[in-house]
């Protein structure tokens, strides 16, 4: 005959037992001030277009979001190339030129989205392209803007912007007073000092900062004897970026109290831990796809996960800005 107490004290054990194992899980979900992701590894603009097909097999291979390409008011074909190739240790050059189908053909494209949670990034020369690219943009499913502040290889748009601050509150100002939808500038290093530019983007209301894009680089081919790039100068990607990545976002972090996304030469997990000690909520990740195409998601998001278990956090907002007590 079944021992009925039996079985309830063994039910009863498989409930605690349950309780207490997602009890230990950490969670890996995150909060950048309004914005919320299931985990924090988020695609990086540019590095695979706008598909809907491929954000779709990204958003399943793990990442917890996906910003597009950088869309401008008009279409662009971009520069004629070489426009990208690998320095080494990891390294790329690139000079794409924000190559773009413009706002009204991306606007389309947008229907098609029902679930995955995309950044759209925009690029644009005043506050009146950016307004007009938001309103054209008011009835799609986007979780957040990112204002491209910072491409560094094409005239009156990304640096040339960001390296005005009185422009960037602007735009930032108006667009917050334009829509609701969260909005995050993506800064770099130009040539006044990228604080001034998140200064004048907190004063005009920010909701989150992106740090950083590519910085401004070049390559000669010794044999040619020219500048290996078509538009002869470019943005450096990947590895040789991340400890200059690392310090903008500590520095970001130490001196305001605005969300950050770290950017810039992510590998693995733990260069993700790293930027989120630095005072980071979440990651892009961007060149690293070249060598581990989309499988990085779930790479990083599995060690992120072993760390916190292993360091006892019970999730990111525990971690977020610790390297700044020592
Ligand atoms: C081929 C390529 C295209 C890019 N296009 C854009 C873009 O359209 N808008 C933008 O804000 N950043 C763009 N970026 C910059 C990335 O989003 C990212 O900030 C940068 O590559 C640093 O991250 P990583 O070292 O992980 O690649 C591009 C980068 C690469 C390599």
């Amino acid at each position: 005959m079944i021992n009925v107490n039996l079985i309830k004290n063994i039910r009863l054990l498989i409930i605690f037992m349950n309780c207490f194992i997602s009890k230990m899980k950490p969670d890996i979900s995150t909060h950048i001030g309004p914005i919320f992701i299931d985990n924090p590894t988020i695609l990086a603009s540019g590095i695979l277009g706008i598909s809907i097909n491929i954000f779709n097999r990204i958003y399943s291979s793990g990442a917890g979001a996906v910003v597009t390409k950088s869309i401008s008011m008009l279409p662009s074909s971009g520069y004629d190339g070489p426009s990208l190739f690998s320095v080494g240790g990891d390294g790329w050059l690139n000079a794409i030129g924000l190559s773009n189908p413009g706002i009204d053909n991306f606007s389309k494209m947008l229907r098609q989205n029902k679930k995955i949670p995309i950044i759209v990034s925009l690029v644009g020369s005043t506050d009146i392209d950016f307004i007009t690219m938001v309103k054209k943009l008011q009835n799609s499913k986007i979780l957040a803007y990112e204002l491209n502040l910072s491409c560094p290889h094409v005239d009156k748009v990304g640096l040339d912007v960001g390296d005005d601050p009185e422009l960037v509150y602007n735009i930032v100002k108006k667009i917050k007073s334009a829509t609701q939808t969260p909005i995050i500038a993506k800064v770099g290093l130009g040539s006044t000092n990228y604080l001034d530019t998140i200064h004048a983007a907190c004063d005009g209301g920010v909701d989150a900062i992106t740090a950083i894009n590519t910085l401004r680089a070049m390559a000669i081919d010794i044999d040619a004897m020219k500048p290996i790039l078509g538009n002869k100068i470019g943005g450096l990607s990947g590895r040789p970026i991340k400890t200059i990545a690392i310090r903008c976002v500590y520095e970001i972090s130490s001196k305001y109290n605005i969300p950050i996304i770290g950017c810039g030469g992510i590998f693995d997990w733990s260069d993700a831990v790293e930027f989120i000690l630095a005072g980071a909520s979440a990651v892009q990740i961007g060149s690293v796809i070249n060598n581990k195409w989309m499988q990085i998601f779930s790479d990083i998001n599995q060690g992120l996960t072993n760390y916190m278990s292993q360091k006892n956090f019970a999730n990111i907002g525990e971690m977020v800005g610790i390297s700044k007590k020592f």
